[in-house]
């Protein structure tokens, strides 16, 4: 199977439906963040190059099919400068535009059809249209009417962002240079059971961190006060500690933590060993300890993969301590040439960006819930529909 993507096609004055993914952090109107803007950039350029007429399609949020203002692209398009139409299926811009221009549309989620992938609501999003780009990798898990609605109407490439993201996340996943070690954090064993099992298969150590973490610490009955944790997960935490034991992973717990009496940003840090904690102490962090261990397991490997920050990092700096130590280190011994690195999902590449260290990791994926599922070997919807 191969990807259709761009190359030989004619697209002088053809009408482009660009898929970007510029669900960005916006607070009080301004976007915080802008890397999977830049990240869409070659695309773009490249289209407006060969002189195509593009109109890119994003979501913003979780609007569910009304027009939400709060969730509105307006100020995505004021902050990459381009002319906005303020309804997606709206065609009279189209009618003005020469060739390399660039529009973007409003929020494809204000109709309930999109995230439906209702055929109707597709065919109306394609019509006018010569063709279909997807560049949006971080919403290609998703099987909506601007990801895989369209292609059924409109013949359907891939975007350099598209396949950077297949290429390098495959070039891990098939043939990874070991020792692997693999950090996985965040608030849920529910949500990632099976992309824990993915990496025990690929890893040599497992390492898991923040609520995650604490959930394996209950699991294996020691201390964790009045955090947040899954009592119900339980029995998953064993079973997959079992997992990694059969298939020869090494699967690391946290050590000890930073608590508090309350969860919140400005409350007092004390670091404890699991024993020490009190039935009232909140975790937000992991320990000293712990972050010795974690920094001096990636000195040790070859390849890392990190999803999930392992406390409140962007409580900085009282509870950052465990997350910056891992992105830091990792950083480091990218940029000596000891490791090959990779890094995905939305609070992790805020991690990279407050440590500064984002230009020092092998590959920063835009994919949060894609990066995922497709690092545990799933087919994505958006990716299928643009094979051969
Ligand atoms: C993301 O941020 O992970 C993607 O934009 C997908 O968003 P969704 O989870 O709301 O579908």
């Amino acid at each position: 199977m191969k990807l259709r993507t761009l190359s030989g096609i004619d697209l002088r004055g053809k009408y482009v439906l660009l898929r970007d993914d510029f669900n960005v952090q916006i607070v009080d109107g301004k976007i915080t963040e802008g890397f999977r803007i830049e990240r869409s950039m070659p695309t773009i350029d490249f289209l407006r190059g060969a002189g195509a007429r593009v109109a890119i399609v994003s979501h913003l949020g979780r609007p569910k099919g009304a027009r939400d203002m709060k969730y509105s692209l307006r100020g995505v398009a004021e902050y990459m400068k381009l002319p906005f139409v303020s309804d997606c299926l709206d065609k009279s811009f189209m009618a003005d535009m020469h060739d390399g221009d660039v529009v973007l549309l409003e929020n494809v989620r204000f109709y309930a059809g999109e995230e439906e992938n209702d055929a109707e609501f597709a065919k109306k999003l394609a019509n006018g249209f010569d063709l279909f780009v997807n560049d949006a990798f971080a919403v290609s898990h998703r099987a909506h009417a601007s990801t895989v609605g369209v292609t059924k109407f409109l013949p359907s490439y891939a975007g350099m962002l598209l396949q950077s993201e297949i290429d390098n996340l495959t070039a891990v996943m098939e043939n990874p240079t070991h020792p692997v070690l693999s950090i996985v954090a965040g608030s849920k064993v529910s949500t990632k059971i099976d992309v824990l099992r993915a990496l025990i298969r690929l890893s040599d150590t497992v390492i898991v961190g923040g609520a995650l973490g604490t959930t394996f610490n209950f699991a294996m009955g020691e201390k964790v006060g009045n955090s947040l944790y899954e009592s119900d997960q339980k029995e998953n935490a064993i079973s997959i500690m079992e997992y990694a034991r059969e298939n020869n992973c090494r699967f690391l717990i946290p050590l000890d933590k930073g608590v508090a009496p309350v969860f919140e940003p400005d409350a007092p840090r004390t670091d404890k060993t699991m024993d020490e904690i009190l039935p009232d102490d909140v975790i937000i962090d992991g320990g000293p300890k712990t972050a010795a261990r974690d920094v001096d397991e990636i000195g040790r490997a070859a390849t890392v993969i990190w999803n999930g920050t392992v406390g409140m990092a962007e409580w900085m700096p009282t509870w950052s301590h465990g997350s910056f130590a891992i992105a830091r280190a990792i950083a480091e011994n990218t940029r000596n040439g000891k490791l090959k690195s990779i890094v995905g999902g939305g609070d992790t590449v805020a991690c990279l960006d407050a440590c500064g260290v984002m230009n020092d990791i092998g590959y920063v994926s835009t994919g949060g819930g894609a990066f995922l599922e497709f690092i545990e070997g799933r087919q994505l919807p958006g990716i299928s529909v643009l094979m051969d």
